[in-house]
């Protein structure tokens, strides 16, 4: 009923909306009315009253509500479900338990702030409150482990072209999962599953992005490394609206994997890519070599040609980019 007469004062807003007529509309009582109006503003919701007049919505807090992620929403699966938390210790920690537990294909988790937030390498993901999208999304597809990786190509080709084209800047993606702006990390992507040998139970697409942080606010040790979409477009981003394209992208990408049509995300990848053709540094647990990042392959390893031509595949590790001159 809460989000029944949110929709409502939306769809009059600027205008009231007397009590009468949301009383007629959605068959409640005017003290069932004032509750939930009292329960909104209490989420955050601007609700002016006016004795005889009604009610007006004059402002939507900034944040990352089910209820306006899912106004229209243009997915059929992904994102229909969406689990919201103010805190949480880590969004991808969530979402494998409520995988376990079945959630079902195109599930996401959302929060505000996450207080263990995991980032790839066993590193730390700083994510401050209310300035970034946090989320993971669960899904379920019909694949073996080993195509598994292909779901942080697929990650990472949607949230760069999501930026391209909702913020106008020029994103480019560092293997396996940086979004880099200027450079600088603006996103990263944790992909992990639940699996038996030869079947994936679920996979979970862990994203963090950088949107409203004030470069003045990153900690020492990762200002020189990361930014933010605001930091590099000079204004605040909308983080609903941004989610809610990320999460099409992410639907039409999943879509074109499952119906056999990779190749056309591994285009994407290498369109969007500043990895490849590049000198680079691959750092491995126990081993460092250079050469150039010649090409992806379809198991989402970086393939690259070592200054004696031999050509070896890499499947994790970190990779530097020889610093411009
Ligand atoms: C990286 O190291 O680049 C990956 C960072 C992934 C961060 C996101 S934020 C949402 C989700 N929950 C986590 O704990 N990590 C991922």
């Amino acid at each position: 009923m809460k989000s029944e007469i949110l929709a409502l004062l939306k769809k009059y807003q600027p205008e009231y909306i007397s009590g009468e007529e949301v009383s007629n509309s959605l068959q409640v009582s005017r003290t069932a009315i004032w509750k939930h109006i009292q329960a909104l503003r209490e989420d955050g919701y601007e609700i002016e009253s006016q004795p005889r007049t009604g009610y007006r919505l004059t402002k939507i807090p900034d944040l990352l509500y089910p209820q306006e992620i899912k106004n229209k929403l243009a997915t059929k699966y992904v994102g229909q479900q969406i689990h919201f938390f103010k805190t949480i210790n880590s969004t991808n920690i969530m979402a494998k338990e409520l995988a376990n537990h079945g959630a079902v294909n195109g599930t996401i988790v959302v929060t505000e702030k996450q207080e263990q937030g995991r980032g790839r390498l066993g590193r730390q993901w700083i994510s401050p409150q209310g300035k970034g999208i946090w989320f993971s999304l669960i899904l379920t597809p019909e694949i073996s482990p080993t195509e598994a990786p292909k779901y942080t190509i697929l990650a990472g080709v949607a949230v760069a072209k999501v930026i391209n084209r909702y913020i106008g800047i020029k994103t480019g993606i560092k293997w396996p999962n940086d979004i880099l702006v200027n450079e600088k990390k603006v996103c990263g992507i944790l992909t992990e599953m639940n699996a038996e040998i030869d079947k994936v139970n679920y996979i979970i697409v862990g994203i963090g992005i950088n949107v409203n942080i004030n470069k003045s606010s990153f900690p020492a040790e990762i200002k020189d490394i990361a930014t933010s979409l605001s930091a590099e477009s000079g204004h605040k981003v909308d983080r609903v609206g941004l989610l809610q394209e990320i999460l099409g992208e992410l639907e039409q990408l999943n879509e074109q994997f499952i119906n056999g049509n990779f190749n056309n995300i591994l285009a994407q990848w290498r369109q969007l890519s500043v990895t490849i053709n590049k000198p680079v540094t691959i750092t491995m647990l126990k081993e460092q070599f250079t050469g150039i990042a010649v090409d992806i392959e379809q198991d989402g390893s970086l393939v690259i040609q070592k200054e004696n031509g031999q050509k070896t595949k890499v499947f994790s590790g970190e990779v530097t980019l020889a610093k411009k001159k």
